[in-house]
């Protein structure tokens, strides 16, 4: 099945960016506005046991100091996102003197000045008893948690098991053994978070960037004593999500709390280090992985055991082995997924939160196998391609990574490759590596209402639940229109990431196109069939608006609810009250996944062991491609992301006072312009029409998912060393005899 590709239009937002027009969360100053301030706690855990906050309420301009003392009853628990609530954190700070991780908001302080509310809140004083801490997943004082023996929902949370895997490890010809670590990380997205929170007559409306306005919505409801209907969540633009925005935070309601008791216009923009310590990470992991072959190099069972990082109060469950356990056709597959509690704020998503990390320990023990077996790390991937899920034994509503890995070898120049380790080097001297790896995330669906107004103007507004994060959604959601109406893309306005029309579910997960595309592509089929049955003729080409003029209205609107197949009418229920309700990558008829291969050279040179990445190429399989522009600047991004997974980015933490170290991205090192070389980009652009009629998968979250492996191996390519923990440094490539 092919349909004629979409144009390769700008972004509709392009111009208002540039400009600094489009508006986000904190750029708001709404007239009278205040200024805020967090003071944060100074131990890893424990209670406060007095709070003086007489310094900080005397600095000039200062209004408004509140503690833990003043909140116990004005805030309530919003509930943790995976535990049927809201919030990123369960435990919310302020409500009660005890301290679960280093860096907890202790006290908000209000003043007229941005630099009053700092030096005030640095001078709240608090004494603390303090508790022993354990915040690595080695540490003492931990406690594991075997996910499928916890309380977390089932099926979801249970072992992904098929075959008898161990049984078949055990006799395997060859085997793969290998433990892999990878780091915690956080996301860094050029917007802090911030909030402006402002009270209108009993109603709290809140400025802030966030991919779940919805669930703000009534958390913040829930926490404040108030009504959905007097809660409004205010965010048509948010500066990178990544997952760190993607619930309520737990500064929100100190924000809110704040401006009704000033009655003014308060702003807290929380500081980069704070950010660090109050939203969500990626938990640092432990993985076992095993891969068994028989000796023509098909195989035959693959065991996956992981150790995540979880919080105290909150467990973060995951879902490693749902990348691993649909990747290949094993039919011998075993996940066992182990949460380990630490004092910490709750991990969360971050970008292909599993995925990335899942990839970096199949791919790269793939490869290991495909050294020991003597075959050609693509040509093992293609010789044990899958045809039908081998967990489920359904089939893949699509899946085209054959076509990735084959056209992606060629845009590489792959044939060119020497198998053996250390075989290419430049001139100089430089080791020169090439390696590939595979990604796959799953096709996941929400529920989502469109409501669709043209105007006898000419212009079509589409009012649908997603948020955009610079991903790229207003494009998409205008093409997909336009084309459906006959119009010019920058005539449809996308009304979305505000609070009050259709609900604004959470854009997460890679489901945002697949949910809200499909939806406004519905919705615009609705149209047409309206337009029609205003009786006029549309056979001299007229277009929507002419229709509308001619028939006297000025302006028409549709609505349309659309639901995963599968999805029970129930599932609106949910939609409505801000709760996630994705479905995927299990639908009842077949299982959807979006597909990617990563092709890799690396270089690294001698004398520094400086590791470079002047080439990639990644070739996509995510369904139709509805927005091109923004779908390569996508992919581009994700790979860079990968390459600051996989060569620089860790969370530092301190096992003897708890807290993140290098809180600031000075020191929490991404990659910059300097160290990324070509990024070269391909679609297959197949339409998947089972799992919706525009026929897209996804995009946002694949891009990354295998980047990590494809350098890991390209290293191992270039050097002969198998590095397993991440990110691979100088240090790891350094050998004595480079000094
Ligand atoms: Mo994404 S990490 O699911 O916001």
């Amino acid at each position: 099945m092919s349909a004629a590709p979409f144009p390769n239009t700008a972004r509709v937002d392009a111009f208002d960016k540039v400009r600094g027009a489009a508006r986000y969360g904190a750029d708001r100053s709404p007239p009278g506005m205040l200024h805020a301030a967090l003071a944060t706690a100074t131990i890893g855990k424990g209670r406060i046991e007095s709070i003086d906050t007489s310094a900080a309420r005397a600095v000039p301009g200062v209004r408004l100091v509140l503690t833990h003392e003043d909140l116990a009853s004005e805030i309530k628990p919003a509930g943790y996102l995976m535990a049927g609530g809201y919030a990123s954190n369960g435990l919310q700070p302020m409500i009660a003197p005890e301290i679960a991780w280093r860096g907890q908001p202790i006290a908000i302080v209000v003043a007229d000045t941005l630099p009053a509310a700092i030096e005030a809140a640095a001078l709240v004083r608090a004494s603390f008893a303090v508790e022993p801490i354990a915040v690595e997943l080695s540490a003492e004082g931990t406690q594991t948690v075997v996910q499928s023996e916890s309380q977390l929902p089932k099926p979801m949370y249970e072992d992904i098991v098929a075959g008898d895997a161990d049984k078949a490890f055990a006799e395997a010809a060859v085997q793969v053994d290998a433990v892999f670590t990878t780091p915690a990380q956080h996301q860094n997205p050029i917007e802090l978070v911030g909030t402006v929170a402002e009270w209108k007559d009993g109603t709290l409306i809140i400025h802030e960037g966030t991919q779940n306005a919805e669930a703000m919505r009534h958390g913040l409801a829930r926490q404040l004593g108030l009504t959905p209907e007097q809660v409004q969540i205010v965010s048509p633009y948010c500066g990178g999500g990544f997952g760190q925005k993607n619930s309520l935070q737990i500064y929100t309601p100190l924000a809110a709390v704040a401006a009704r008791r000033v009655d003014r216009p308060v702003k807290l923009v929380v500081p980069r280090a704070a950010v660090f310590h109050n939203s969500s990470f990626r938990p640092a992991s432990r993985h076992r992985f095993r891969l068994g072959a028989d000796k023509s190099g098909k195989l035959i069972a693959a065991i996956h055991e992981t150790d995540s990082q979880s919080s105290r109060h909150d467990l973060f469950p995951t879902l490693y082995a749902e990348t691993t356990g649909h990747m290949y056709a094993i039919d011998n597959f075993r996940g066992r997924e182990r949460l380990v509690r630490t004092d910490t704020q709750a991990p969360g998503y971050m970008r292909a939160p599993f995925e990335h990390v899942a990839a970096f320990t199949m791919e790269s023990c793939i490869d290991e196998m495909a050294y020991a077996l003597g075959k050609d790390p693509v040509a093992l991937r293609l010789a044990n391609d899958a045809y039908a899920d081998p967990i489920s034994k359904k089939p893949f509503s699509s899946r085209h990574l054959a076509e990735c890995l084959t056209r992606g070898a060629a845009m590489f120049g792959w044939d060119k490759r020497q198998m053996a380790p250390g075989s290419m080097r430049a001139p100089d001297g430089t080791q020169i590596g090439w390696g590939v790896a595979a990604g796959s995330y799953k096709a996941a669906t929400a529920p989502a209402i469109a409501r669709l107004t043209l105007t006898d103007q000419g212009r079509a507004i589409i009012n649908v639940g997603v948020h955009e994060m610079g991903q790229g959604i207003r494009t998409a959601l205008s093409n997909v229109v336009a084309a459906k109406l006959g119009i010019a893309p920058e005539l449809v306005e996308a009304e979305i990431g505000v609070t009050g029309a259709s609900p604004q579910h959470l854009t997460a997960g890679s489901w945002g196109t697949a949910t809200a595309v499909p939806a406004a592509s519905e919705a615009a089929d609705a149209m047409l069939k309206a337009l029609a049955e205003l009786g006029q003729s549309d056979a001299a080409g007229r277009k929507p608006a002419e229709l509308l003029k001619a028939a006297g209205r000025p302006s028409l609107s549709v609505e349309i609810r659309r639901k995963a197949p599968g999805h029970p009418d129930q599932i609106f229920g949910r939609l409505a009250s801000g709760l996630p309700s994705a479905m995927g990558p299990a639908y009842p008829e077949y299982v959807s996944f979006s597909y990617i291969a990563h092709f890799v050279e690396v270089r690294i040179e001698p004398g520094t062991r400086r590791i470079r990445v002047p080439r990639v190429v990644s070739v996509v399989d995510c369904g139709r491609v509805v927005s091109p522009r923004t779908a390569t600047s996508q992919v581009q991004g994700g790979v860079v992301w990968g390459i600051g997974a996989a060569l620089r980015e860790a969370s530092e933490v301190d096992p003897r006072f708890g807290g993140f170290l290098n809180a600031d991205i000075a020191e929490y090192v991404v990659p910059v312009n300097a160290d990324i070389g070509s990024i070269e980009v391909g679609f297959i652009d197949k339409p998947d029409p089972r799992l919706n009629e525009v026929g897209v998968k996804g995009l946002g979250e694949v891009v990354m998912v295998g980047v990590a492996p494809a350098i890991a191996n390209a290293i191992f390519h270039a050097t002969g060393k198998r590095l397993r923990d991440l990110p691979i440094r100088i240090e790891h490539v350094l050998d004595k005899g480079d000094l």
